[in-house]
Formats: C-alpha cells, structure tokens, sequence
C-alpha cells in the first residue's frame, strides 16, 4: 500500500481517523504540559517586584473602571521598535501582582508598561483633565471628574484581603495599615518611613496638586507614576539581545 493509499483508508475510516487524531492531540498536549509539573517557576526571577500599595492599588481599580485598558496595552514586546520607543520589553514577573492583568493588544493610544517617571505628576493632572491641553491633536477622552471626586477609603482593607486569596503576599502587617498607608502616600507631610518599608519606591506626595483631600485623581497618578518602575534589570540576566 503507498502512502497515498494509506491516507485515503484512514481518511475514509472515520473510527480510525477518529482515534488517530486523539492520539496526535493526545502526544502534542503531554509534550506542551508535562514540562509545566517540573519547572520550579514559569516566571524569570527579578528583583524589586513588589505587590502594589494601597494607594497604587486604589488608581488601578479606577484605570480598569475607566476602562483605560481599552485604548491602552500595558505589554512591551520583544521588538526593536517597540524596546527602543517605550524601554525594556515587559518581563512576567511584573504583571505577577495583577488580577487581572491588563496586557491587552489594541493601541490606540501608546503603552503605559514604562509610563512611570516618565512625565511630572502636574503633567499627568493636565494630560487626564484635558488630553488636548498638553497634546493638541490628542483623541483621548477628559477624565476632569476625578480630580473632583474623594476616593472611597474605607473598602481598600478589604480590596487588600481579596488580592491575598488569590495569591498576593499581603501580610497581616500590610493589611492592618491598608488606610493609613494610602493616606500617608498622598501626604507630602506624612511619616513614610513605615509605608516605605513595606512598598519600597513608593512614590510620595500631593498627586493631584489639592493637598486638602484625597481624590480618585490622587489614586489614579500614584499608579502611573509606578508603572514599570519596580524591576532592578542590573539583576536581570537577559540573553535575548534585547534591551
Ligand atoms: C479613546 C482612547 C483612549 C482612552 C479610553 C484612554 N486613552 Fe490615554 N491616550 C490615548 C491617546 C490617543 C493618547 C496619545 C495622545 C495623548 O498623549 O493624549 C493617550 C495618551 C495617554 C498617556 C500618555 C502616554 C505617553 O507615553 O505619552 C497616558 C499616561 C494615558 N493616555 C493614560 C490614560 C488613562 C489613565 C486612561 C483612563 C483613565 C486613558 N488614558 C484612557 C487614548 C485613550
């Protein structure tokens, strides 16, 4: 029998074609996930990686609430064109604290993974009050109310404990201090030495530029200020090439 024919009687059996094709499935699903039962850690080590504080964690929900995530990607690939625009191409380990993560594809507007230190946070004010203020052909939407509406304080113990059932390492410690921590981070005149402690580079200060409340503004800079800032790459051993 040839091989053609060989292939015209399994095509035209359909038990044996059947039982065939489970069998490919079968090899190709073993040789994709036995691996996974081995390795130690499918996430490369880093250092630096830190969960989010609670303020950092406050800005996050309004960006997924916003819907940011729509015209915004928060992934680097490992492209030159995109390593040399936006920095580093983006490592697991930093999205290792996100539920859910906020990867996503469709760019509209530029990726925010390295937005952190980037720009001032009067900028960030300005940019999110009125996107054409600072870049006139912009198409982003205003988000001027959230400099206008307090933050909700109250649930982030709560919002906190959440995140450790699903596996982020919030201590007891970190929890107890959930509120008190959130508003020392936007108090320039607050003791930090204890949040600093516990959320190493944290950035301090009056975000929104109206030292007299916390405002979902506040939050929301606190988070870009952040993005892609934690990661020490000195201990990062890349052999890709790209940098
Ligand atoms: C309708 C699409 C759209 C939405 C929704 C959107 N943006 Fe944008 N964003 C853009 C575009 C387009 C730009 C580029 C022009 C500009 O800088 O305004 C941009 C730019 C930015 C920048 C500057 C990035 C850089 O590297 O220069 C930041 C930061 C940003 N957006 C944050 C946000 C946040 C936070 C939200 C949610 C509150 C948001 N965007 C929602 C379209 C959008």
């Amino acid at each position: 029998m040839s091989i053609l024919d060989k292939h015209a009687y399994i095509e035209r059996n359909a038990t044996l074609l059947l039982v065939s094709s489970l069998l490919v499935v079968t090899i190709g699903g073993i040789v994709e996930i036995a691996p996974l039962f081995y390795l130690q850690n499918t996430i490369e080590k880093v250092e630096g990686m830190r969960p989010y504080s609670p303020l950092e964690l406050a800005g996050r929900n309004i960006y997924i609430r916003e819907g940011c995530y729509v015209c915004h990607s928060q992934m680097i690939r490992p492209f030159r064109d995109e390593v040399e625009r936006y920095g580093h191409y983006s490592l697991a380990a930093e999205s290792m604290f996100d539920h859910p993560f906020q990867w996503g594809s469709k760019r509209t507007g530029p990726d925010l993974a390295r937005v952190g230190d980037k720009y001032s946070n009067e900028w960030h004010v300005q940019h999110l009050n009125e996107p054409r203020d600072v870049v006139p052909e912009s198409i982003m939407p205003s988000y001027s109310f959230l400099k206008d509406t307090p933050l909700k304080v109250s649930n982030i113990k709560a919002d906190l404990t959440t995140n450790t059932e699903v596996g982020v390492p919030y201590n007891q410690e970190m929890l107890d201090n959930a509120e008190a921590d959130l508003k020392a981070q936007a108090d320039p005149n607050a003791d930090t030495a204890a949040l600093l402690a516990r959320y190493p580079k944290a950035k301090v200060g009056d975000f929104d530029g109206d030292p007299n409340k916390v405002t979902e503004m506040d939050a929301l800079v606190a988070y870009l200020q952040m993005l892609g800032t934690l990661v020490d790459y000195s201990s990062y051993n890349d052999e890709s090439g790209y940098r």
